[in-house]
């Protein structure tokens, strides 16, 4: 386990790991108990990502949340009172339409308990981006696969393969971190091009489907610890550090089991009466052991 922080990461902290030593880690979480997990395995930053759309309320994309469900579980992961810094993911069309609904939403988030947000896109959302720094509050850049625009990219796919993709990837992260981001994920672009996005702006990357060259890595939590629906393909970059699914449907068995073989509850697991209670309510012998 690793060793635990008096002060919680604040997002200056994570800009200013740009040339440390050791890569910057986050991982999602969406209520209390995945953000002590990933709290207590001493991450930097928890994403409260979007990816709660599909990972736990069963969507097949990310554009059905709103800005109300993700304070909902910013609220569940920050009342944990985490050490690492605590990113909202700001859902889609919560930045499009204007800067005034832009900073509302930004601000919903930090006062659920975010201590910075993330949103996705690269020069189009310099104006977003502007707005929510105006307002004090620090912004995560998102570029690569932005899952909030699968319809216009026609689905789930490595971005930046051709010359021109990738140069444009590299002004958005430019134009990103000019802006004033406090960092950057870069989500399923070839290696080389995450290099030399890296290379190219004084702001920490995160990568995910990226490769090793990033600042930094994250991953989705239900993707790390192995819970996935039946029949759902496992991205590449995902690499599995339990089969959780499997075993928490195992323990479930076993309880199912015990239930039907008359083995639950066991007598050090229920509430006894004194005997006179159960004497006086006709009850004696009935069932103290
Ligand atoms: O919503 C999310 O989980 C994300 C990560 C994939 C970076 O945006």
């Amino acid at each position: 386990m690793a060793t635990s922080r008096t002060a919680a990461v604040t997002a200056p902290e994570i800009l200013g790991r740009k040339h440390g030593e050791t890569p910057v880690v986050m991982v999602t979480a969406y209520d209390a108990p995945s953000a002590r997990v990933v709290d207590a395995a001493g991450v930097d930053m928890i994403l409260v990502g979007d990816s709660v759309a599909m990972v736990v309320l069963g969507y097949a994309d990310t554009l059905q949340v709103t800005t109300e469900d993700m304070a909902h579980h910013v609220g569940a992961v920050a009342r944990t009172k985490p050490s690492a810094l605590v990113v909202g993911d700001l859902p889609w069309l919560s930045y499009h339409v204007s800067r005034d609904e832009t900073v509302r939403n930004a601000a919903t988030l930090v006062r659920a308990g975010a201590g910075a947000v993330k949103l996705e896109g690269g020069r189009k959302r310099l104006d977003a981006v502007s707005a929510i720094l105006d307002a004090e509050i620090p912004v995560m850049g998102h570029i690569g696969l932005t899952p909030q625009s699968i319809h216009a990219l026609g689905g789930f796919k490595v971005q930046g393969k051709q010359l021109d993709a990738a140069r444009g990837l590299v002004e958005d992260a430019i134009a990103l971190a000019e802006a004033g981001c406090f960092a950057i994920v870069l989500e399923c672009v070839p290696d080389g091009v995450a290099r030399m996005i890296t290379d190219s702006i004084e702001v920490p990357t995160i990568g995910i489907g990226a490769g090793r060259h990033c600042d930094g890595q994250v991953l989705v939590y239900h993707d790390l610890l192995g819970f996935a629906a039946p029949g759902h393909r496992i991205p590449k970059f995902v690499r599995q550090y339990a089969t959780q699914e499997i075993e928490a449907s195992e323990a479930v068995s076993r309880f199912v089991d015990d239930v039907r073989g008359g083995r639950f509850p066991a007598s050090d697991e229920t509430y006894h009466m004194a005997d006179q209670m159960l004497d006086a309510l006709g009850l004696y012998g009935a069932a103290s052991t």
